[in-house]
């Protein structure tokens, strides 16, 4: 079978070529390499020693969509821009790159006859949780420019399905995913400070950044730090395998792909200093605009339609990430791997 990954260069897109690629699918990327390099992908066929066919493209352009599309079974859409922050500064960036984008390929799947598609969503559709843990049927509200784009895309999917029922959709609504794959030599490259937690606190123990900002300790949660749920990206890789599985046949389902437990910012940073042998500094800060206390999956929906469970706990996640960022302190910019 053949898949077209949009975005397939970026973080998750590239583990999943992994997964991909060792369960015997080809694998075409199409990626406009606004946030990635294409040096993801070669560390990927020097990991699986198979070949990516790539194209650097966007999906904004219907017409090389339309001609790169021949031959293809179903789509993974990483394609986006992801910083929630940068999205409250340059809102029209991101409805035009995030949803005219996926309208655009989506009228190119259809002309193409190409009616599957695996479609990256987010835990952020829940906004705060009204009650824990959170299942797929919780009411989905948002409140920010990045989150409305993954709401609205998830609604034009639904709105398509109801359409023309012989689409075949499954909505992967991520937790938090972190990690890096096992060889080192691909993983997170954050561009500039990094926004999430993981990247920055694997940043201050290779001695990048002096210490951690801890952006509250006064939630209501058992240490006062905020709770998520981290999924491991070679886990979040394997249920993108299984979620194409199941487009044998028409449906439009939205997933949620977690571990089901919740950690705090503190017990991330302890969980990292014994993996990584090395002390993470850190200071209590305020709060950051938007945070939310708590949030981890009903991982249910996934076992019961997927077959999939996450394996891999946050040790293994703390360990892979920083040997992932010991071997690459620059990133794909380090010439070592
Ligand atoms: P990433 O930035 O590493 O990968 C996204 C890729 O899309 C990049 O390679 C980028 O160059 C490409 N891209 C962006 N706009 C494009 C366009 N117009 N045309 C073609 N390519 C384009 O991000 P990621 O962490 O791998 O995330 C993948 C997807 O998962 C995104 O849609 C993101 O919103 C979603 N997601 C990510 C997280 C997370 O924490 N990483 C959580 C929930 C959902
Ligand atoms: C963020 C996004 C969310 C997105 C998710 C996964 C925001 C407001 N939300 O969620 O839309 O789906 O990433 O990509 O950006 N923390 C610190 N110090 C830091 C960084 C984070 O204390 O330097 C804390 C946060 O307050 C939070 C936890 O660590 O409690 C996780 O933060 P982060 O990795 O940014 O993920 P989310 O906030 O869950």
């Amino acid at each position: 079978m053949d898949i077209f990954l949009t975005g397939g260069a970026g973080y998750i897109g590239s583990h999943t070529c992994v997964e991909l690629l060792n369960a015997g699918y080809n694998v075409t990327v199409y990626d406009n390499l606004s946030n990635s390099s294409q040096e993801s992908l070669k560390r990927v066929e020097k990991i699986t020693s198979k070949k990516i066919r790539f194209i650097r493209g966007d999906i904004k352009d219907e017409q090389k969509l339309i001609s790169s599309l021949s031959g293809m079974d179903a789509v993974i859409h990483f394609a986006g821009l992801k910083a929630v922050g940068e999205s409250v500064l340059k809102p029209l960036e991101y409805y035009d790159n995030n949803t005219a984008g996926t309208i655009t390929l989506l009228k190119a799947m259809q002309k193409k006859e190409v009616k599957k598609i695996v479609f990256s969503s987010s835990a952020t559709v829940y906004g705060e949780p009204l009650f824990l843990p959170l299942t797929e049927e919780h009411p989905l509200r948002v409140t920010n420019p990045y989150g409305q784009t993954k709401l609205m895309i998830e609604e034009i999917l639904r709105d398509l399905y109801k359409s023309d029922d012989s689409w075949a959709i499954s909505i992967l609504r991520y937790f938090n995913p972190v990690g890096a794959h096992k060889s080192g030599i691909i993983g997170e490259d954050p561009q500039g400070v990094p926004n999430n937690l993981m990247p920055f606190i694997s940043q201050v123990a290779v001695g990048k950044r002096d210490e951690l900002n801890v952006f509250g300790d006064d939630y209501d949660t058992p240490d006062g730090t905020g709770v998520r749920d981290y999924i491991h990206v070679v886990d979040l890789a394997k249920a993108h395998v299984k979620a194409l599985q199941i487009l044998d046949k028409p449906k439009c389902e939205a997933i949620n792909i977690g571990t089901g437990n919740g950690y705090s910012v503190l017990e991330m940073v302890k969980a990292f200093e014994r993996a990584s042998g090395k002390k993470i500094a850190y200071k209590i800060m305020p709060r950051r605009d938007g945070d939310i206390a708590t949030c981890y999956a009903k991982a249910q929906k996934a076992k019961e339609m997927l077959g999939w469970t996450a394996q891999k706990g946050i040790e293994e996640m703390c360990e892979d990430t920083w040997r992932w960022q010991i071997n690459n302190p620059d990133g794909y910019k380090s010439t070592n791997a």
